[in-house]
């Protein structure tokens, strides 16, 4: 029995990366193009579950293949240092050891003796500089990538700096970050971090159906297994697109009867049924934990329709008005709930949030909500 090749959780890389290849390219190219190209400060946003942290490992993988040091860090604290040890680690792989002090680099040629022990001494800055310096005297660009930058934390800030001060140096090194659309904005919006408004930014999207239906299928027979073309078909619409789902649904129809060749129309039957209602556990119920009564009951007063919605009906089943359904409207846009979908309307940015908000919308408490005036058949 093959096992199941199919990655449902958060930051595990997909057997087959769907609908990313002009992404990848374009930010393989600013790597190639040198210090100075654009593409080399990147910050990828999009939905909760759209693939940023795969994006990243993704980054991060091929510019090693091309001979870059790269050093993966989550935002938070002892980023910093953490950049700085994981550097150092890969560094010292690379470059040959003197002697027995192993924990000494020292760039051939340059006589840049450098120690961990020396960050203290000529503080992180400096020791950055002259590690990035060695590497890149060598030939080694350095990638940095860093994680949920919607943390935000000082050492984000210093890193900003300091990375301004490594282009001006000429440094060969390139920053690919990933973020929710609130923290990004907001960061954005935040004077320190010049270098971040000037990054280039790539809203990550859902992918299309053609390519998920290849993916399927391509992870299904490289693991021995068989699917019909309208089963297929089936799977790939019900992903709808959405990254996180092509793995819950390829799991969940796997996993119904792994011990035969076939995968039948009943496995995908259940196995769609049983993706969604893990999506609701994972995906939907993270989201909707993040946000205040009244972002809930703008969502809920949403899914009442089954299209994109109109503010000024949202507003008027919320028994609110226009101008402060909008500020609400712009809270749930900022963290990548919602998107604008033209016309005064707006959308849910993650699939079957509607549904589950339909589902769940009594348990969440919100029939008993007190508005000053009760919309009627709200929740
Ligand atoms: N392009 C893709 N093709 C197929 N599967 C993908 C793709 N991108 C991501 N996935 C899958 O989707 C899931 C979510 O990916 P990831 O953890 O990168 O999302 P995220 O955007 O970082 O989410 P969050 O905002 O919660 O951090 C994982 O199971 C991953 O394997
Ligand atoms: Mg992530």
């Amino acid at each position: 029995m093959a096992l199941n090749p199919f990655k449902p959780s958060f930051g595990s890389t997909p057997p087959v990366l769907v609908g990313r290849d002009r992404e990848l390219d374009d930010f393989a190219l600013g790597l190639e193009e040198g210090p100075g190209s654009p593409n080399r400060a990147t910050i990828f946003t999009g939905a909760r579950g759209v693939g940023k942290t795969i994006m990243l490992s993704e980054v991060s993988e091929r510019a090693s293949g091309n001979g870059w040091i790269a050093a993966d860090v989550t935002a938070g604290p002892g980023m910093l240092e953490e950049l700085a040890d994981l550097l150092t680690a890969r560094a010292q792989e690379l470059i040959p050891k003197r002697g027995r002090q192993v924990t000494s680099l020292s760039a051939g040629g340059f006589g840049l003796g450098l120690a961990p022990s020396d960050r203290e001494a000529i503080g992180w800055r400096q020791y950055m500089t002259s590690l990035i310096t060695a590497l890149n005297d060598r030939g080694t660009g350095v990638l940095i990538t860093i994680d949920e930058v919607h943390a935000r934390v000082v050492e984000l800030r210093r890193l900003a700096a300091t990375y301004q001060h490594f282009v001006r140096e000429g440094l060969d090194i390139a920053i690919a970050m990933a973020g929710l659309p609130s923290a990004v904005s907001a960061l954005l919006n935040d004077d320190v971090l010049t270098f971040l408004r000037r990054a280039h930014r790539v809203t990550l999207e859902d992918v299309a159906l053609d390519a998920v239906g290849a993916a399927l299928r391509e992870t299904i027979s490289a693991n021995g297994r068989t699917i019909a073309p309208g089963d297929l078909e089936r799977a790939s619409a019900a992903t709808l697109g959405y990254p996180f789902l092509i793995q819950l649904v390829g799991f969940h129809i796997w996993r119904q009867s792994p011990e035969s060749t076939a995968i039948s129309a009943d496995d995908v039957d259940t196995g769609i049924q049983a993706a969604r209602r893990r999506l609701g556990t994972t995906v939907h119920e993270a989201s909707l934990a993040d946000l205040s009564t009244v972002d809930r009951t703008f969502l809920i007063a949403m899914a009442q329709d089954t299209g994109p919605s109109k503010l000024s009906a949202i507003a008027a089943r919320m028994s609110v008005d226009r101008n402060y359904a909008s500020q609400y409207r712009a809270r749930l846009i900022d963290a990548g709930i919602i998107e604008p979908a033209g016309h005064g309307h707006v959308t849910f940015t993650v699939p079957y949030l509607r549904e589950y908000l339909r589902d769940h919308a009594a348990s969440m408490g919100l029939n008993t909500l007190k508005l000053d005036r009760p919309a009627d058949g709200l929740v």
